[in-house]
């Protein structure tokens, strides 16, 4: 689907209430092309905020939304869509990182990762598709993460499932809802400038002296990369827009399929490059392994 360049989207997006986050980026960037924004988020104090600093616009309407209280995100959706009468984009942007070593992380908030960054945007997609299937119309948006290619790093397991479990999902979305009319956008960003590295805590509920060395080394690492984050998330959010609108950097380019993904930072392409030689050269070697399983070929 291209879209006409006057088109006028309603856009519905998830965690917005981050001052330096993707969310609040992107609810600047469609408000400045003259587009409709539902920012959502926990906090109705930091939602007045976005609210203030729109001068309220009539073109920005707020709405209190934690994607972790299912019984709640079904009456959002359907308040969004009273507003405009629809919701052409939705972006599942709220998410968080529960960062520690597995067997120090208590299960509970392994169990808050997946809740926040799978379960979450599952029921706001299941919400938002009866709306764009009556219309045969919209796009579904994932912030998903290079992290999915760089999972052996210590102390980003948790994440990291949560986000291959988020890809895994978009990915057969797109491919069920393909024939609606409806599109999903798959975002694979490194490492963003924004508030998360800072925000997210280091588990040791189960504290196990084997994993000192480790652990300080991990704590020590991402300390280390708030505040350096080497992707600006103004720029990312410029292009999630153009990319939906079929405008800007996205004029003559083909929409990412299904089973890919938007890849947004030098790292995290070269980490997705790194993925797949390594596990090119496993394939390799184990190549006579791997095809000596099959039953014998029946000839008939
Ligand atoms: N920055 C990166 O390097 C990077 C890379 C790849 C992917 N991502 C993804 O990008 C998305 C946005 O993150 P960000 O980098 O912009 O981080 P951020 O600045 O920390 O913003 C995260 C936002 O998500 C909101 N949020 C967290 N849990 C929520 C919940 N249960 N319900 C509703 N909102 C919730 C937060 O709300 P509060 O304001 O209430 O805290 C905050 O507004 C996340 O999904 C993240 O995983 C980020």
């Amino acid at each position: 689907m291209t879209m006409t360049a006057r088109q006028q989207l309603v856009w519905f997006i998830t965690g917005a209430t981050s001052e330096q986050g993707f969310g609040a980026h992107l609810v600047s960037n469609a408000l400045s092309r003259g587009d409709l924004v539902i920012a959502t988020g926990r906090s109705q104090e930091k939602l007045d905020n976005i609210l203030e600093k729109h001068e309220n616009t009539e073109n920005l309407r707020v709405l209190q939304l934690d994607v972790t209280n299912p019984t709640t995100v079904r009456d959002v959706v359907n308040q969004a869509v009273g507003f405009w009468g629809r919701i052409d984009v939705a972006v599942n942007n709220a998410g968080n990182g529960e960062l520690g070593l597995i067997e120090e992380t208590d299960t509970s908030a392994i169990r808050h990762q997946f809740e926040t960054n799978l379960f979450g945007p599952v029921e706001v997609v299941k919400a938002i598709l009866p709306h764009m299937r009556s219309r045969r119309s919209g796009t579904i948006v994932f912030l998903g993460s290079r992290s999915v290619w760089i999972g052996e790093t210590p102390g980003l397991a948790h994440y990291s499932a949560s986000k291959a479990a988020m890809h895994a999902m978009a990915e057969g979305l797109a491919s069920e809802v393909s024939h609606l009319g409806i599109r999903v956008l798959l975002l694979a960003p490194g490492a963003f400038r924004t508030n998360i590295y800072a925000s997210s805590p280091f588990h040791q509920e189960n504290s196990i002296p084997d994993y000192d060395g480790l652990r300080a080394a991990c704590i020590q690492r991402f300390k280390g990369i708030a505040g350096h984050e080497p992707g600006d998330p103004v720029k990312a959010m410029q292009i999630l827009v153009d990319v939906v609108r079929g405008e800007g950097v996205a004029v003559g380019k083909k929409w990412p399929e299904p089973g890919t993904s938007l890849l947004l930072g030098n790292d995290a392409e070269r980490d997705l490059y790194k993925r797949f030689d390594k596990l090119k050269a496993a394939v390799l070697e184990w190549a006579d392994v791997i095809r000596s399983v099959w039953y014998p070929i029946n000839a008939n």
